[in-house]
């Protein structure tokens, strides 16, 4: 049983936000986000020549992604280098990009997108998947929505927002993460994966507060990324 969150948050709650654009004068894009205590920034380069050159597509850019956990991020020393989690967590973050940023305006042309993870206290794939989606924005690059993702799951019998670490690893009754991806404005998911087991009602529940989340983290990136539009268009 899990009656009350550890931080005493509503069940549908998030954690508290933050989020900036502009971050990396020597990017072409960039943005932070936090979420409580998981906090990731990236940066955007490009449409630049692809290298190395066969994965050149004639009809359209191509986005190369990097995920990386600081070493500095969690508790334990995270280990310098890409290990199998890393190049998970960069193709899942690619393949949503992949439908958020319009390809087809950048064909033989390799758009970078590099994500940083500052600090990690769980839904790290979903807060650099959010930055990632601003630093495109930032970058001008034209797209069919931002992303906006958060993971939900469950936690004993409780359906719950935007786990932390801490509810991760809950052991009475076990935990399950579902992380999602959602393009608000088009309905369409572009990040969904399960890690534990629920039944289809529940992953249905799951999935539908996520989407309640996510428009959340939609409006917070909404509204920088106009502040940042309209502060350019003043000076
Ligand atoms: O971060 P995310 O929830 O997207 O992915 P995960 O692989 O389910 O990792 C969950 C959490 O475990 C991370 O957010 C970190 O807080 C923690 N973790 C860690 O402490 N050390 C690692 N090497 C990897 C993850």
């Amino acid at each position: 049983m899990y009656e009350e969150r550890f931080d005493k948050r509503g069940f549908d709650e998030l954690r508290p936000m933050e989020a900036e654009t502009g971050i990396i004068p020597n990017a072409k894009g960039s943005a932070r986000f936090r979420i409580g205590n998981t906090e990731a920034i990236a940066a955007v380069y490009g449409p630049e020549e692809v290298k190395p050159k066969h994965f050149e597509k004639v009809d359209k850019g191509i986005i190369m992604c990097k995920y990386d956990m600081l070493p500095f991020s969690v508790p334990d020393r995270a280990k310098p280098g890409m290990d199998r989690r890393d190049m998970e967590i960069s193709d899942v973050i690619t393949n949503a990009l992949n439908r958020a940023v319009i390809l087809e305006e950048f064909p033989r042309s390799m758009i970078t997108v590099r994500v940083y993870v500052t600090q990690a206290d769980a839904g790290t794939r979903c807060a650099s998947l959010t930055a990632a989606s601003m630093a495109c924005a930032d970058a001008g690059l034209p797209m069919r929505d931002l992303v906006a993702a958060v993971a939900a799951g469950k936690i004993g019998d409780s359906i719950c927002l935007d786990l932390t670490k801490e509810e991760e690893d809950f052991h009475e009754g076990g935990a399950t993460d579902v992380p999602i991806g959602f393009l608000p404005s088009k309905n369409e998911i572009v990040l969904l994966q399960l890690d534990g087991k629920v039944t289809k009602e529940e992953l249905s529940r799951i999935v539908e507060m996520g989407k309640l989340g996510a428009m959340k983290i939609y409006e917070l990136e909404k509204s920088v990324l106009q502040g940042r539009f309209s502060n350019e268009s003043k000076s």
